[in-house]
């Protein structure tokens, strides 16, 4: 098994799949890793709904012009509601959440692709989140953050090179 640096040095995007599926119990322990995530005030504001019917990852793929095509042929996509109500940090919480659940899949050996949904179109007129939204019948007042897909690799991809990790970007107690 991977230590953390091992994961956090190998980790890339990965979108293609193979046709494996997930089982229940890595279904679940990633699952919880993004249910054991910090939060503000611990808020826990998310819901997360898990989508492994093919068809419905089919629609759900559609969510978006670019960048979705990871969707259609993972085992499992994770899509990372939030109730803002609950809190004013859902943002962070939930993308805090989708990375912890990203690194628990690269643990298991597996790869994950984050599709941004807030902010994102699905045509001229009508947003990625309303779409997705309408597909899932996710409550009108949620706000629809980011779908992870996950399944097991079908494309290896290098590491980042830690040379070119931005250090100018890390500043010494002053800017
Ligand atoms: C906030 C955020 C939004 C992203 N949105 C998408 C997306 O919509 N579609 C996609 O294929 N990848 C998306 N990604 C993955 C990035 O493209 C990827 O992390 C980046 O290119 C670096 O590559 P790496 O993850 O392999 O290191 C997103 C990543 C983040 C953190």
């Amino acid at each position: 098994m991977k230590n953390l640096r091992e994961i956090l040095m190998q980790r890339r995007s990965i979108r293609k799949y193979t046709t494996d599926l997930i089982t229940k119990d890595e279904q679940k322990s990633i699952l919880e890793a993004g249910l054991m995530a910090p939060t503000s005030k611990n808020s826990r504001p998310w819901n997360f709904i898990v989508v492994d019917d093919k068809e419905t990852l089919e629609q759900l793929g559609k969510c978006k012009k670019f960048g979705a095509m990871s969707v259609a042929g993972c085992a499992m996509a994770v899509v990372v509601v939030a109730d803002s109500s609950l809190s004013e940090a859902w943002i962070e919480d939930c993308s805090i959440a989708a990375a912890f659940m990203q690194l628990r899949v690269e643990e298991l050996g597996m790869g994950s692709c984050w599709v941004q949904i807030r902010e994102r179109m699905f045509d001229e007129n009508t947003t990625a989140q309303q779409y997705v939204k309408n597909l899932l019948s996710i409550p009108e007042e949620m706000e629809v953050e980011c779908i992870l897909t996950i399944g097991h690799k079908a494309e290896e991809r290098k590491p980042l090179d830690p040379e070119k990790a931005l250090w100018e970007r890390v500043h010494q107690n002053k800017w």
